[in-house]
């Protein structure tokens, strides 16, 4: 419950790095995930080469903080091992979200920069990463030690909230 109250996106970053040990643990995170028949659709790119932190920025607006990103996880998703059509979104959603909750846990910010189903950056991942044709980029996780300690925050609204029946 602390690291889920506490993950929120974090969109600046100190230059220390992430050392390679908390990915690795941050990846046991993410195929920790369920998954439809656990059919564990999914692929991981670890990215800590500059250039293309800074590339992603040219085909993603909305991804400026991979600038001070010390690396970034992206999570596709592989359609010839989705157990039924249109799963595989559903399945690499539940790894993004571990993916951040792990990595706030372990003291990191993180935000989810969402790509699947933006046909642009779709494409321009694709070329840029070399992904086969089966495979699809659906999120990018930016990661770095946060500038500011994180603080948990609740939003539960009980009104969201039905018994039985609405
Ligand atoms: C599917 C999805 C796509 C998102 N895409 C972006 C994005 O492109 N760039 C960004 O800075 N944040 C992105 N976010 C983060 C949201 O803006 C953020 O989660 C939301 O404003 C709530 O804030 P919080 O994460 O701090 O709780 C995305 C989140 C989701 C779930």
């Amino acid at each position: 419950m602390e690291a889920i109250l506490k993950r929120h996106s974090i969109r600046s970053f100190s230059s220390k790095p992430v050392d390679g040990a908390t990915v690795e643990k941050i990846m046991h995170a993410a195929m920790a995930a369920p998954s439809a028949m656990g059919s564990r659709p999914w692929h991981f790119i670890v990215i800590s080469d500059r250039d293309k932190l800074n590339a992603m920025t040219e085909i993603h607006p909305y991804s400026q903080m991979l600038t001070q990103a010390q690396c970034a996880i992206l999570v596709c998703g592989d359609i010839e091992a989705e157990s039924l059509p249109e799963f595989f979104q559903q399945d690499c959603a539940a790894a993004t979200e571990n993916i951040l909750i792990a990595a706030t846990d372990l003291g990191l910010g993180s935000v989810w920069v969402g790509l699947y189903p933006n046909e642009k950056y779709r494409r321009d991942f694709k070329e840029l990463f070399q992904l086969p044709d089966s495979i699809e980029p659906f999120a990018l996780v930016p990661l770095g030690l946060p500038n500011h300690p994180l603080q948990a925050s609740d939003r539960f609204v009980a009104s969201r909230v039905h018994a039985n029946s609405w």
